[in-house]
């Protein structure tokens, strides 16, 4: 099932989110199989489950559809359960990201070009990663969504003045996004 995706200004984006017991989660699998069919829909490549309303700690990405740019075996579909991030290293890298929430908008954004991640997959296996490149950007902006953190929070003052109507906009539940958006409660 499509979800509607939650705009910039909800303030369920704004929650720090904690670690839950994926195992007695009612509907866990559902939820997955949601958000990866809401993404595609919305062709993001990650969407964090406060983004559709929920205050989870938990993310999805999809990469599958550049995967001859990664090495075979990365992990490039893939659900996040009670991530964290424990590293950060690499040299820091400046590219334009957009998201889901904040539709239309794309600003450049510097993170760093490597992390170290542990996180359940959707079996509750535990994982222990080091991920670099444009999936650890990608993750990185995922994972900033569960701490409440929109990437907009990461750009300069000057940037962040002239992108200031649109923000407003957003948060009156205004945009021209192709697939279903809301603004939460
Ligand atoms: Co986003």
């Amino acid at each position: 099932m499509i979800l509607p995706i939650y705009l910039y200004g909800s303030p369920v984006l704004r929650v720090e989110t904690e670690d839950f017991d994926a195992a007695n989660y009612p509907g866990l699998q559902q939820l997955i199989a949601d958000m990866f069919e809401t993404m595609e829909n919305a062709d993001g490549v990650g969407l964090a489950a406060p983004q559709v309303g929920l205050p989870l700690r938990l993310f999805t990405v999809d990469l599958t559809p550049l995967e001859d740019e990664f090495p075979a075996g990365t992990p490039l579909k893939r659900v996040f359960i009670n991530p964290h991030i424990y590293e950060r290293d690499g040299e820091e890298e400046k590219m334009k990201e957009g998201c889901l929430s904040l539709p239309g908008l794309n600003e450049e954004v510097l993170r760093p070009g490597r992390i170290r991640i542990r996180y359940q997959d959707e079996n509750l296996q535990e994982h222990d990663q080091e991920i670099e490149g444009y999936l650890a950007r990608v993750i990185q902006h995922e994972y900033d969504h569960v701490d409440g953190i929109m990437f907009v929070d990461r750009i300069s003052p000057l940037r962040k003045n002239l992108i200031k109507s649109k923000l407003a906009a957003f948060a009156k539940g205004k945009h021209n996004a192709a697939y279903r958006c809301k603004l939460g409660k």
